[in-house]
């Protein structure tokens, strides 16, 4: 390996599209910054939404990163971002021979879920995400819905059937969480040891 491909930031594409938990995609956008990440953020319209209806103006996609820094600190600051457009599928990330090694769908709406597993390709994040199960690259489908239908059922599995992991926003409750940020740091923990990191979002179950 050389040594630029030693040093080289994981690049990782996150996905935040119109299911509710805007919370889940913070927290593990800054945790990956944090960790030196280059992020290729995508944000569907109910995406944006969800962004400023449960978190407020301020989180914003164009004062997102900013909103990152101010909510979980400064060491935010040591990962970098590009901001994509949900309908530009030109930009790098709709193909494979770009350097993407993973995707975050989080949260991810029954809507997009139903795409991604059909292979539609109808806009950025649903190309990007079929190049990844195309690529045989890591997929992580964080799908937030209940009660969930058949075809919604249906179309989890064709995604575990494509190689996709499904990591349903459902925090556990044996970590005696006290607040929203417990819950979220719960989900974006179990999304980063997904991803193959190490981490302290929650304390490792001891038996
Ligand atoms: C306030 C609000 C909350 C929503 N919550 C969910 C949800 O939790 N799960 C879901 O699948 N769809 C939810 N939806 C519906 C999706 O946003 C809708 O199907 C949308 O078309 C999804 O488009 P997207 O996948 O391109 O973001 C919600 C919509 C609104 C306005």
């Amino acid at each position: 390996m050389t040594e630029a491909l030693l040093t080289a930031r994981r690049s990782i594409a996150i996905a935040i599209t119109g299911a509710s938990g805007a919370l889940y995609a913070t927290r593990t956008m800054a945790a990956l910054l944090e960790r030196g990440c280059h992020l290729e953020v995508i944000i569907s319209d109910y995406g944006k939404r969800l962004l400023r209806d449960e978190l407020g103006d301020k989180a914003a996609p164009d004062k997102l990163f900013d909103y990152l820094a101010a909510t979980y600190g400064e060491p935010v600051r040591q990962g970098t971002y590009t901001l994509y457009s949900n309908k530009d599928l030109g930009a790098r990330i709709a193909s494979g021979s770009q350097d993407c090694e993973a995707m975050v769908v989080v949260p991810c709406s029954m809507k997009t879920l139903a795409g991604i597993a059909h292979g539609l390709s109808r806009n950025l994040v649903e190309r990007a995400a079929d190049v990844m199960l195309k690529e045989r690259r890591t997929l992580i489908i964080v799908p937030r819905e209940t009660p969930m239908s058949l075809p919604q059922l249906r179309n989890m599995v064709l995604c575990a059937e494509s190689g996709a992991m499904l990591l349903p926003a459902m925090p556990a409750f044996y970590q005696m969480p006290k607040t929203l940020d417990d819950l979220s740091d719960f989900i974006a923990g179990k999304i980063l040891g997904a991803l193959g990191f190490s981490h302290a979002l929650y304390p490792s179950w001891r038996g």
